[in-house]
Parts: structure tokens; C-alpha cells; sequence
């Protein structure tokens, strides 16, 4: 192909003599090996210490520099109550600025971690006291917001589990699995470089070849026949969106981001986009192996086995599997959320791709399967050039035509804004956006003026191409807050905005 770059800055215009100093470091010398994740259940009023620092692990044969929370792959989970306040000191034991964002919990501002809009980098050998709330249950994760790109594809993430205040029989613990799906791109001497400048893989994020469950490329869960499972799925992918299957085994879809549907609903697939969260309920019908697939129109990749020993299966167990509930007390939180539907929005946001490149022909740009979702890197040599110093993916307020930063909106802490986000499928390259709104919590009213009938509470929503979403965003959290594309590489090519949330006097 025959293209002019506007920007002297791709990646193969930076001179490779310039040797590591370019990428950040690569270097397993003297580290730590990296234990596997533990899970740490904290009180109201606790203080837990955390370090971030880098570690090694061998992964496929090849010994590779990562990054921890407290040493751990993924890090720690914490287990809180809602309700409760706890308190995360951290310190950067690492050669890089960092920060920690609680994504998805509708903390104080000032906690929120978003660097340069929330709080300053916390800088080599520095620490931070986040003092976080959790008004609600569900699955969270928590993060950096610097370099999002090299800092969660190196390993910094783990979840947060709160669990509800008024759960009336908790869950039996050996029953509960947590599950990171994640790709990392990996060459001969570890993850395939990261400039220190500006970010790469651009257009449609980096994405890997590599599939791992919890940072094993050869995840296993054992299972009783007939034992029902309930598993807590977090993406932590860059950009890959998969679609999760688990042939011969019986999934119920329970809960996402921020809580339980108003209703449960048996799914022979799960689609899960970077940094969405989905809990599910798994029933094993017979002794034998399964196999957890990520399973796509053009690609099968295998993320983990499943052996199910002998046993009996448990007929009430079973009953409770096979109805499906009703959450009364969700369907009346959102029966006054449905009756809004039909509202006009009062935001219409376009999401689009602006490259500066001149003749060029739209279609060259376009990947070649078809989908309204793009499933894999079709075109890695292009991908690979583009950078955030040459890519502007944009999110354009279709009322004001102000793009990105250059949208501030402000609201009153009560509002119920209807905010409609339209996926361009005329764009320079239509894909995919999984976009999420900080501080606050969000229903998906409809898509493509279909009524969604079953609603949960979430942060963050996929917008495949040519698709029209339309979210209630409940703005109860004042402060100013981040939107963004959850893609890594597309927050940091402009991909996101700024607004205020005014508290009520
Ligand atoms: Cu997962 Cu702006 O966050
Ligand atoms: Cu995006």
C-alpha cells in the first residue's frame, strides 16, 4: 500500500538504534517471580497496603517483565461489604508513574485516580492513600489511568468484589470462581514493545496471540457432575472483545457490572468487551471435560478445560439451577427507568475516526470480515504504524460538533440524562467502541430502537459498528469525571471526554 503518514512520529520512522531506551524496560534481571492471585477481605475502617512493582513470569517457555499489585498475577482481590469504607495505601516500588482507579465504584472524586484530572501521577517511590466507598454490589476492578495501554496489558489489575449488604444466604464460597480473560502480544524477548513517548497499535488496539485465564495460558477448574458454578468474568483485554462458550455445560446469566438482571436469562454465549464484567451460573449435567472457548465468527481460540469428577447430582441444587429469578427489588429500582424509553435524548454523542490522511480511501481502512465487531488484527503491518501522535479517535457531541476534550458537559447530581451514542459505520475504520462513563452507574434503554426489557446496572457498554445505544446515566456522584473508549489505545489517541457532576445544595 502506498500511503503518506502526516506524522514524522510512526513507529517506523523512530530509529531502532536508539536501542530499549525508546520502549519502556524489558528486563527480567533481579526481579521476583510473581505468585499467583490472593483474595484479601477487608472491614469497614481497614487500611490495606499495596505495592506496585515489577515482577517476571515464564510464559509459553519465554521469561518476561510484568508488573504486580503486591507481587501477585492478577493482583489482590479485595472482598468488601457494600456499604463499607476502606482505605488502599499504595506505593510505587516501580520505575514508572502510576495510579489506581477503582473502575466501576462510584467513589469520591478525588479517589477516582484518573491522572492529571482526579490526582497527580504518583511518581517512582511515591504513595497514595485512596480512601474508597462502595454504594454498591457487584464485580469491579480497579486498574491504572496512565498509560493504560502498557500498564494493564503488563499485569496491574485485579477485581473487587462487593458483596451485597442484605444477602440473605452468601454464596458457598467453593462454588465462586473469578476469571480475568485477557490477550497479551508477546515477541522473542517478552511483550511486544511499548514506546515510552506515545502509545502504538492505534487503530485497533494491540491486540495478542497469546489467551489467558487469570495469567495461565492453560487454566483448569475442576467440578462435581451436577455442581453448579458461579463465575465472575472480568475482560481486562486491551481491545479484544470475546465471546465466551462452554459446549455441554448450561449457563445462566445472572449479574453484570454493577449488579443482578432484573431477571435471569439462560445464554448459549457470552460477548464480553474490554472491562466489562458478566456473572454467570454454570451447571455440569454429566462427569467429563469441558472446554471454555473463545469463539468468534472467524476464530476458535481454547481458554481453559474444565474436568467434572463423578458424583451425584443434587435434584434441589438442580430445581434452583433450572429457575429462572425474578430480582423483585431490581425490577423496582428500574420499572421508573423502563417508563423513560421513549424519552427524546438529551445527548447524542458520534463516535468516529479521524486519521489526517488525506486521499485516503475509506475502505482501505475497513477490516475484511464484516462484522459489526472486530474480532481480530486483520491488518497487523497497518495497525502496527499507527499511534497516538498520528490517530485521533473521536467522540463528537452530534449538538454541538465540539469532539473530546472539547466537550464539558455539567449536570445537577439527580439528572436522568438520556445520552445516545451513535457508532459511525461510514467512519474511516467502523469498529467497536466499549464505551464507560466514571462515577456514576448507566441502564441500556435500547439499542437500535429496540426496548432492552431486562436491565442491569452498568458502567460500561459495547457500541459495535453502525449500532445506536441509548443510555439512562443516573448522575448521582458529583465531581468532574472521565468517558471514554475502554479500548487502551483509543482513550489514549483522544478517545474520551470530561463532565461535571454539580452537587446538589
Ligand atoms: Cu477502567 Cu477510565 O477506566
Ligand atoms: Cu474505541
Amino acid at each position: 500500500m502506498h500511503m503518506q503518514f502526516p506524522s514524522p512520529r510512526t513507529e517506523t520512522a523512530t530509529p531502532t538504534t536508539q536501542g530499549e531506551s525508546v520502549y519502556f524496560s524489558r528486563s527480567t534481571d533481579n526481579l521476583p517471580e510473581a505468585k499467583p492471585s490472593e483474595e484479601v477481605v477487608l472491614k469497614n475502617g481497614d487500611t490495606y497496603a499495596m505495592t506496585v512493582s515489577a515482577v517476571k513470569k515464564t510464559i509459553n517457555g519465554k521469561e518476561i517483565r510484568l508488573l504486580a499489585y503486591n507481587g501477585m498475577l492478577p493482583g489482590p482481590r479485595l472482598r468488601v461489604q457494600q456499604g463499607d469504607e476502606v482505605t488502599i495505601l499504595l506505593h510505587n516500588a516501580s520505575d514508572i508513574e502510576t495510579t489506581l482507579h477503582p473502575h466501576g465504584v462510584r467513589v469520591d472524586n478525588a479517589f477516582d485516580g484518573v491522572a492529571d484530572v482526579t490526582q497527580k501521577t504518583i511518581k517512582p517511590g511515591e504513595d497514595f492513600s485512596y480512601k474508597l466507598r462502595f454504594p454498591d454490589a457487584g464485580l469491579f476492578w480497579y486498574h491504572p489511568h496512565v498509560r493504560d495501554d502498557f500498564q494493564q496489558e503488563s499485569g496491574l489489575y485485579a477485581n473487587i468484589r462487593v458483596e451485597p449488604r442484605s444477602s440473605a444466604k452468601p454464596a458457598k464460597k467453593s462454588a465462586e470462581e473469578y476469571l480475568f480473560i485477557d490477550d497479551i502480544s508477546l515477541d522473542a524477548n517478552g511483550l511486544t514493545p511499548f514506546f515510552q513517548a506515545f502509545t502504538n497499535y492505534a487503530l485497533m488496539g494491540r491486540f495478542g496471540e497469546t489467551m489467558m485465564v487469570n495469567w495461565k495460558t492453560d487454566y483448569t477448574l475442576s467440578a462435581q457432575e451436577g455442581e453448579i458454578k458461579r463465575l465472575y468474568i472480568t475482560n481486562s483485554a486491551n481491545t479484544r472483545t470475546f465471546r465466551l462458550t462452554l459446549p455441554g455445560a448450561k449457563i445462566k446469566l445472572v449479574g453484570s457490572d454493577g449488579g443482578l438482571y432484573e431477571r435471569e436469562t439462560f445464554v448459549d454465549e457470552l460477548t464480553i468487551a474490554p472491562t466489562e464484567r458478566y456473572i454467570v451460573d454454570v451447571f455440569f449435567p454429566k462427569a467429563g471435560s469441558y472446554t471454555l472457548l473463545h469463539s468468534t465468527p472467524i476464530s476458535q481460540y481454547k481458554l481453559g478445560d474444565v474436568t467434572v469428577s463423578a458424583g451425584s447430582t443434587d435434584a434441589v441444587q438442580q430445581k434452583e439451577f433450572e429457575t429462572l429469578h425474578v430480582q423483585s427489588d431490581v425490577t423496582q429500582e428500574m420499572a421508573p427507568l423502563h417508563a423513560l424509553v421513549s424519552k427524546s435524548p438529551d445527548k447524542e454523542l458520534r463516535l468516529d475516526l479521524d486519521m489526517g490522511m488525506g486521499g485516503m480511501n475509506h475502505q482501505m481502512m475497513m477490516g475484511t470480515d464484516g462484522d459489526k465487531i472486530e474480532w481480530e488484527d486483520t491488518m497487523p503491518g497497518m495497525n502496527r504504524m499507527m499511534t497516538s501522535e498520528n490517530t485521533v479517535w473521536k467522540i463528537i457531541d452530534a449538538q454541538t460538533g465540539k469532539a473530546n476534550m472539547d466537550i464539558a458537559w455539567t449536570f445537577q447530581q439527580g439528572d436522568l440524562v438520556k445520552i445516545r451514542l451513535y457508532n459511525d459505520p461510514r467512519g474511516a475504520h467502523p469498529m467497536q467502541h466499549p464505551i464507560h462513563f466514571h462515577g456514576q452507574r448507566f441502564v441500556v434503554l435500547s439499542t437500535n430502537g429496540v426496548e432492552n426489557t431486562n436491565l442491569v446496572w452498568k458502567d460500561t457498554t459495547l457500541v459495535p459498528s453502525g449500532d445506536t445505544v441509548d443510555l439512562l446515566v443516573e448522575m448521582s456522584n458529583p465531581g468532574t469525571w472521565m468517558a471514554h473508549c475502554h479500548i487502551a489505545e483509543h482513550l489514549h489517541s483522544g478517545m474520551m471526554f470530561e463532565y461535571t457532576v454539580q452537587a446538589k445544595k
